[in-house]
């Protein structure tokens, strides 16, 4: 049964306006619209509201570069989104821009309740500027090399190399990644949101059931690390909202960003006569649910709860947090043609084998998730041709041909038919704790029920006797009973296949509680819902998702998208020079967060002969729990370092570009501490 109808606002996060959906992207927009639909089968009121984030530096440059204004591009760069999301069956209730009306007046009203009750203070600071270009630098517009390690080009913020943090100021020979110019440094007024002032009901917030177990370990290491103000300023020239009682002064864009939920949602509400207080007002009864990737829970968790809290709204309910997609088990890459946008795939596959293939694989939790094409093209073949859609093709035709469309009176196998019914209910807590790939194996499982029923009813064989036609078109209503039973509950992963499935069969709800057995009734001829994809077509893909980031121009700013290319091989060496590397085998016996700093862990490792202290660059790829007690090799005679946080005597050997891709090597198990790797 379903329960009392909820009142439910989803929304996934707001992309950015200045590039293309790509299938990292959609696993969010999925994975929500997923949500959505299930939730709307189970007879619930729900909204589902998204809005381009059109708002901060790259976009103004980006505009810039192309000779247009930004409000040309960001509507152009909408219209494109919007298409995407359409085309991949996202089905938002309403769609809207952070550069609108509404916003600009939320994001006015937010600001002015915050300072009205003490929660913002003006400082002046030092700032990068480049002179050339007229403004003030974002870190990431600074590159030059590492103050600490002196690697070179290097970002404003950290060092990619050493992990370091330090302000884009200190960087060595600095320059700006939009003119070239050396940055001076400027003093400006900043605007400030006390974030510490909610230190209290952020705690009490975070800590109630909200939020999962990783993203709540990370608050606490956010929490002792301490709640610094937040800069929400930026100076002219900047794209976005001046600040109403600071002419020249900007909105930084993740102020406005996610009030361009509300403000989404107060287009929508307007247009259909809603109550924007019964959703967002502070004692609202309704549910608020964000879907994000994790990359963005700080904004999601702490800036935001607070700044709706201080400015008398509705907290949301919970916030969903997601991995990151990786393409053949790397991170999605431009050079290799793993980095594609979803207009590229979608000139070459089905979207919903796309959806179904993240739903197979989407969990409740924040683990990456590998879109490997060999196993995609495999898994959709294999599971929606092969197994569910085979079910109706397998039953269609006896009873158009030989019981001129229309179903038995009766089930022959009615226990069958309430088994389906019975696995509803786990099927659907699944989808509800987005357990997704759970509610996925249970329907295949029923899927694999139905198909073994057929075979061994047969059929076909007793089609060939004379006077059986009753059980054959028994058996076949059986059939097609049950491949609708499985069409409703895969209707929000695959809603046109569901929306085929219900023509052909003539249903005119999808319902999830549909119970009663599909009898006694006519259908539609069938036609096939889905087809093999073609072994090469992943092929193909990857090639012309080269071919089109061949010819876009590259970018001109910084992308966070943006990665290296493939590591060229080094030079050669003789083996004395290699020789000269003592590498050994280590045991990690402890590892530990390092004060101040974001990517680096204090490693200790027991080489045989002693222990030694590592500063390894490896936090974005490996949590201090997972390390203690593992095996790993280190280079023993590197000279020893001094960082800012101590010495590292020696290094540990991962592979991969960095961020959440690095892996440490493992040795084969009976390798013990101290032995020599040669
Ligand atoms: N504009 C901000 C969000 C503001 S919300 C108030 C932003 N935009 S984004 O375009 O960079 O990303 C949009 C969403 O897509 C984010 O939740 C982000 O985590 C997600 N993803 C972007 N790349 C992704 C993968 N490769 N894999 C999974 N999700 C990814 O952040
Ligand atoms: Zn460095």
């Amino acid at each position: 049964m379903t329960d009392t109808p909820r009142k439910i606002l989803v929304t996934s996060a707001l992309p950015y306006a200045n590039g293309p959906i790509h299938l990292g992207h959609l696993v969010e927009y999925i994975q929500t619209d997923i949500w959505v639909r299930f939730q709307r089968a189970r007879g619930h009121e729900v909204i589902y509201v998204c809005a381009d984030d059109a708002h901060g530096t790259p976009i103004m440059l980006k505009a810039r570069a192309e000779g247009i204004e930004p409000e040309e591009l960001i509507t152009r760069v909408r219209q494109e989104h919007e298409a995407d999301f359409s085309e991949f069956l996202v089905d938002f209730d309403h769609y809207h821009s952070t550069h609108s009306d509404e916003n600009r007046e939320l994001a006015a009203h937010i600001y002015t309740a915050l300072r009205d009750a003490g929660h913002i203070e003006t400082r002046t600071i030092d700032q990068a500027y480049d002179p050339e270009a007229g403004m003030f630098l974002p870190d990431r517009f600074i590159k030059g090399t590492c103050p600490n390690c002196g690697a070179e080009e290097q970002y404003g913020d950290s060092c990619e190399a050493c992990g370091a943090t330090y302000s884009p100021l200190d960087l060595k020979d600095p320059v700006s990644a939009i003119t070239g110019a050396r940055p001076e440094s400027r003093q400006s007024e900043h605007y400030f949101f006390k974030l510490g002032d909610f230190e209290a009901f952020l705690r009490e917030w975070t800590g109630s059931g909200r939020l999962q177990d990783a993203i709540r370990n990370k608050l606490d290491e956010w929490f002792d690390a301490g709640l610094t103000d937040w800069d929400i300023s930026r100076d002219a020239p900047y794209f976005g909202f001046e600040i109403p009682d600071a002419p020249g002064k900007y909105f930084y864009v993740w102020l406005d960003a996610p009030i361009g939920y509300m403000a989404s949602f107060r287009a929508y509400a307007e247009k259909q006569g809603l109550n924007f207080d019964a959703w967002w007002g502070a004692d609202s009864d309704a549910e608020l649910y964000h879907f994000i990737g994790k990359d963005i829970a700080y904004f999601h968790t702490l800036f935001w709860p607070a700044m709706l809290h201080g400015a008398g709204f509705r907290t949301p309910s919970a916030v969903f947090c997601h991995g990151f997609l990786t393409v053949n088990g790397q991170k999605m890459s431009k050079s290799r043609g793993t980095f594609i946008r979803a207009r590229d795939y979608l000139d070459h596959l089905n979207p919903e084998s796309l959806r179904y293939y993240l739903a197979a694989k989407l969990g409740a939790g924040v683990d990456d998730l590998d879109l490997n094409l060999d196993d995609f093209v495999q898994r959709v073949n294999s599971d929606l041709v092969g197994k569910l859609v085979n079910i109706a093709s397998r039953c269609a035709g006896f009873i158009t041909k030989r019981s001129n469309g229309e179903l038995a009176a009766e089930l022959p196998r009615p226990d069958l038919h309430e088994a389906f019914v019975a696995e509803g209910d786990a099927i659907a807590a699944a989808f509800e704790n987005r357990e997704y790939a759970q509610a996925i194996r249970r329907i295949m499982a029923l899927a694999d029920q139905a198909n073994q029923y057929i075979d061994e009813a047969q059929p076909w064989v007793l089609a060939k006797q004379e006077g059986r036609e009753a059980e054959v078109q028994a058996i076949s209503t059986q059939g097609l009973d049950l491949f609708r039973i499985l069409i409703v509950y895969l209707a929000p992963v695959l809603p046109r296949l569901a929306a085929d499935a219900a023509a052909f069969l003539r249903l005119d709800s999808l319902a999830w509680d549909t119970r009663e057995p599909l009898v006694g009734r006519s259908i539609e001829k069938f036609k096939p819902l889905m087809t093999r994809i073609e072994g090469e077509t992943a092929d193909k893909l990857l090639e012309a998702s080269k071919a089109t980031l061949a010819a876009t121009e590259p970018a001109t700013t910084p992308n966070t998208d943006s990665e290296p290319d493939v590591d060229p091989i080094a030079e050669t060496i003789d083996f004395d020079t290699f020789a000269k590397v003592d590498l050994r085998i280590a045991r990690i016996t402890s590892a530990e967060h390092v004060e101040g700093a974001d990517k680096l862990l204090k490693l200790t490792l027991d080489i045989g002969s002693g222990t030694r202290q590592v500063f390894a660059g490896i936090k974005s790829a490996y949590a201090p729990e997972d390390l203690v007690g593992r095996h790993t090799v280190m280079v023993a005679n590197l000279a020893p370092r001094k960082m800012r946080f101590g010495v590292s005597e020696g290094m540990v050997l991962a592979a991969g570009p960095g961020g959440s891709e690095l892996y440490i090597l493992n040795p084969d198990d009976g390798a013990r501490p101290g032995m020599r790797v040669k």
